[in-house]
């Protein structure tokens, strides 16, 4: 089946999200005003993305808004461009990078291509620390919806001389209203970047970095024109605007509603659902079933979730507002009908024993969540292994590790 045969039978089967990109197929948000139409390019009128003084500077000065004192740039590459440009923008200034929490491939890929030190701290070691001259990069919420709290951290590092980057892509919603955890940028941090496309109802691709020192936001955006296509999809940053708009007209009260409605729903179906710092991020189970298998249940219902571990079914809200097209009373009945089929196992035999002890030649990446297993150069040990063929046997893609296999096995032979 060809790509756009497979898009059109998932139209056709009227699959539901509880993923990202938050716009939820079109059901939450205002992109029904984009038009095809919109997809230019940056002819006369429409601004240069790398050097706005135009539209695109309005929409920067717009989005610079959602907290005062901060510049802001629209990206349409996602925030794995802001990554790239923001550690490469302090690479010379600062003695190494501290990484704290899980952080994402793409940071790692920003250190290896700029070829600096870091080491990788825990969040509580982080206060104890004399941090110094560094550049801390702090994931922020993770994945899966935690958020702690960053005041006391943020002043810290910052009145020791650190700079601060919050990788803020699960948290462009922050502050969307009182109840929802607080942006980084509500804390001082020098660099925030937010993957707009993921929470609110913006195009895939739809990022914003936001700098609050206007030298560190030119060099920011120096590396924004290296690493960021020069032919900017207008209907990406459209949809910027957008969702934007929806962040600052947002009310909670059918969110919450709608939530809490959804959320004893499935209650009274048998799941148990952990509610995270973020209200817009739920983890599901069922007492004795395998997440595995859930996950699986949900697809074949055409539910698709954002991501399983062993922790259990992520599912990222829609931000119900008035008005929505979200399709709650259909997921209502496909959850009715759901079916726990036999174990989606299948028994991994691969023998990885080969890999014990030797360096990893590519990282090796459990997707999603994209947070490196082990990094390249890191030696495998049996508690990767095991993990490695634990995830296997339930189908979850990991990236690279068929290339330490042929490596190993070339090198073995
Ligand atoms: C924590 C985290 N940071 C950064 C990224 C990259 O964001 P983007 O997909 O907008 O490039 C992701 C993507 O999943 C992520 O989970």
């Amino acid at each position: 089946m060809g790509l756009v045969d497979k898009l059109n039978a998932l139209k056709r089967d009227h699959a539901i999200s509880m993923h990202v990109p938050g716009h939820k197929n079109m059901t939450i948000g205002n992109l029904e005003q984009l038009e095809w139409s919109y997809d230019k390019t940056e002819i006369t009128g429409l601004d240069d993305l790398h050097s706005p003084d135009g539209v695109l500077l309005e929409l920067n000065n717009l989005l610079s808004k959602k907290e005062p004192g901060y510049n802001a740039q629209a990206m349409v590459n996602g925030t794995t461009t802001g990554i790239l440009s923001a550690v490469h923008a302090l690479k010379d200034d600062v003695e190494k990078f501290l990484i704290v929490g899980d952080a994402h491939k793409s940071v790692y890929h920003a250190l290896d291509l700029a070829g600096v030190s870091f080491e990788k701290v825990n969040f509580d070691n982080l206060l104890e620390m004399s941090v110094g001259n560094t550049a801390v990069l702090i994931t922020y919420p993770s994945y899966s919806g935690r958020a702690p709290s960053l005041p006391e951290v943020i002043e810290q590092v910052r009145a020791a001389g650190g700079t601060v980057i919050v990788d803020e892509a699960h948290g462009a919603h922050f502050g969307i209203t009182g109840r929802f955890p607080q942006s980084a940028l509500r804390h001082g941090a020098d660099i925030v970047i937010q993957s707009y496309h993921k929470m609110l109802p913006a195009l895939t691709g739809a990022s914003v970095v936001f700098t609050k020192e206007q030298a560190l936001h030119n060099r920011v955006m120096k590396y924004i024109d290296h690493f960021e296509t020069s032919s900017p999809s207008y209907l990406i940053l459209a949809s910027i605007e957008l969702a934007h708009q929806f962040y600052n007209d947002f009310e909670d009260e059918v969110f919450f509603q709608k939530r809490a409605e959804l959320i004893k729903s499935l209650e009274h179906r048998g799941f148990s659902v952990t509610k995270a710092d973020d209200p817009a991020k739920i983890v599901l189970n069922i007492e004795g079933v395998s997440p595995y298998l859930l996950f699986d249940a949900l697809n074949r219902k055409d539910v698709y979730s954002e991501m399983v571990t062993e922790e259990g079914v992520l599912w990222c809200l829609p931000l119900f507002h008035e008005g929505d097209n979200y399709p709650l009373e259909s997921l209502s009945g496909r959850l009715d009908e759901l079916t726990l089929v036999e174990d989606v196992r299948n028994e991994v035999q691969e023998d990885l024993s080969f890999l014990l002890g030797r360096p990893a030649v590519r990282a090796v990446v459990p997707y999603p969540p994209g947070i490196p297993l082990i990094h390249e150069g890191e030696r495998f040990t049996e508690e990767v292994i095991k993990s490695i063929i634990h995830k296997k046997s339930y189908h979850v893609k990991i990236e690279g590790i068929e290339e330490n296999i042929a490596y190993y096995k070339v090198d073995d032979a």
